[in-house]
């Protein structure tokens, strides 16, 4: 374990609410008292410590970590990019997991029920540790749009979900990664509920050097943990 100085406090401005009208279900398991703030002492400041070794081989690829009798259907996309600390230092070693619709916008779950294929082939989860730069990289295919409950006609723009771990435990980020020109982004309460000038850190850019020719186009997601240009959270 290693243990940290105090960390800035969150942005609470960049980080969507906990109760926000628009996301339908916050309103049931947000808090409706007001939070108490808790001093850091060295049980938030320390963290899990993940090695290279508990990570297999594949686990990066979702393209190759699920086959059954073939490869995943969709566009194969590279999602890559740097895990960075609130001082824009990188963060190495540090588990990050992922999971996403498939091409059809369909998830392996038992609660999703939307009318579209599963992909035999896909599970849509996968993790790596960061590298000594924070790099990371993940193989997958493009996950769909899909509908959702939160009010008619709602549909959730492509997204992937992520989670970070960090140095210490004050530093976990659950967030998604959206992609860009993506039309429901305007319409949609959790992209919208991060704040303004700080939501756009949420969505990928399209990069020609992370492209790989003649197989995948590259998006790059670099992530900050905290600090003032702290990646905004996502549930
Ligand atoms: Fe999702």
């Amino acid at each position: 374990m290693t243990a940290h100085g105090p960390f800035s406090p969150r942005d609470w401005d960049a980080h969507p609410p906990y109760v926000y009208p628009g996301y339908k279900s916050t309103s049931l398991r947000g808090p409706t008292k007001p939070l108490i703030p808790l001093k850091q002492t060295l049980s938030e400041l320390t963290g899990p410590v993940y090695g290279a070794e508990s990570v297999g081989k594949l686990d990066h690829d979702l393209t190759r970590n699920a086959r059954v009798n073939g490869e995943p259907l969709g566009e194969r996309i590279v999602v890559a990019g740097r895990v960075l600390d609130e001082g824009g230092r990188p963060v190495p070693d540090t588990l990050i997991e992922i999971w996403q619709a498939n091409a059809a916008g369909r998830y392996i779950h038992k609660n999703d029920q939307h009318d579209a294929p599963l992909d035999p082939n896909f599970r849509g989860s996968g993790r790596c540790v960061t590298d000594g730069e924070g790099r990371y990289k993940f193989y997958s295919v493009k996950p769909g749009a899909y509908p959702w409950g939160n009010h008619p006609n709602a549909w959730r723009p492509n997204h992937i979900h992520f989670s970070l771990f960090g140095p210490a435990f004050v530093t976990r980020l659950v967030t998604q990664m959206y992609f860009p020109g993506d039309p429901l982004l305007d319409l949609d309460p959790i992209y919208l509920g991060a704040g303004e000038g700080a939501r756009e850190l949420l969505i990928s850019k399209f990069d020609l050097e992370i492209t790989e020719a003649d197989f995948a186009l590259g998006y790059r997601f670099d992530i900050v943990l905290r600090g003032r240009d702290a990646t905004p959270a996502q549930e």
